[in-house]
């Protein structure tokens, strides 16, 4: 479960403004979340633990999570597949975790591809979690100008700091 108060906050807020439904309130419009942090910081961890969250309140909600590494592979044009089909999936879907962003190699296909995600969820105020290793101004660079200035508008930002987690128990084993 997500511990780290920015991240249950955002729980909080999401599933308040969560649409009335017969079986429950369902996930509407709303705030996105970046989680930024150095490596081992638990970002994948808080992301995974505010889809947890918002479950764990009773909110109804499809969802999708991908690295930006799969969402690559996943998306590349290739016979007898439709990739258009699978980008929209991930477009359209209530609540996405895109984990990862700016860590995969990127080319002009894929900051289009990118672009247009992010554009779609932007434009729809579609509730997405982020995660990145990248500061702010690298995150620009890699992602350029048109997503990095949506990812401002739409997300609230949350910074992980600390030691590498991963490190830390490999220490203490
Ligand atoms: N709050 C936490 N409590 C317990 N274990 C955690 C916590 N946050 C992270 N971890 C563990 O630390 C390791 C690194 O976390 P992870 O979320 O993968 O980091 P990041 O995505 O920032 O690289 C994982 O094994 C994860 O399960
Ligand atoms: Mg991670």
């Amino acid at each position: 479960m997500a511990d780290q108060p920015q991240v249950s906050a955002w729980a909080d807020e999401i599933a308040r403004a969560g649409r009335p439904g017969p079986g429950g309130p369902g996930i509407a419009e709303g705030p996105s979340l970046l989680i930024a942090g150095p490596t081992g910081t638990g970002k994948t961890y808080q992301a995974y633990g505010a889809v947890c969250g918002l479950l764990s309140r009773g909110v109804r909600l499809r969802w999708e999570a991908t690295t930006t590494a799969d969402l690559h592979a996943r998306i590349r044009p290739r016979t007898g597949h439709d990739a258009e089909r699978d980008l929209q999936t991930l477009a359209r879907c209530p609540l996405l975790l895109l984990d990862d962003l700016g860590a995969a190699k990127t080319s002009e296909w894929t900051e289009e591809l990118t672009y247009r995600l992010i554009n779609h969820r932007y434009e729809h105020m579609l509730p997405t979690l982020i995660t990145t290793n990248l500061p702010t101004a690298e995150l620009r660079a890699t992602l350029g100008d048109r997503v990095a200035s949506r990812l401002a508008e739409m997300t609230e930002r949350v910074v992980l700091t600390g030691p590498d987690r991963r490190r830390h128990t490999a220490a203490t084993a």
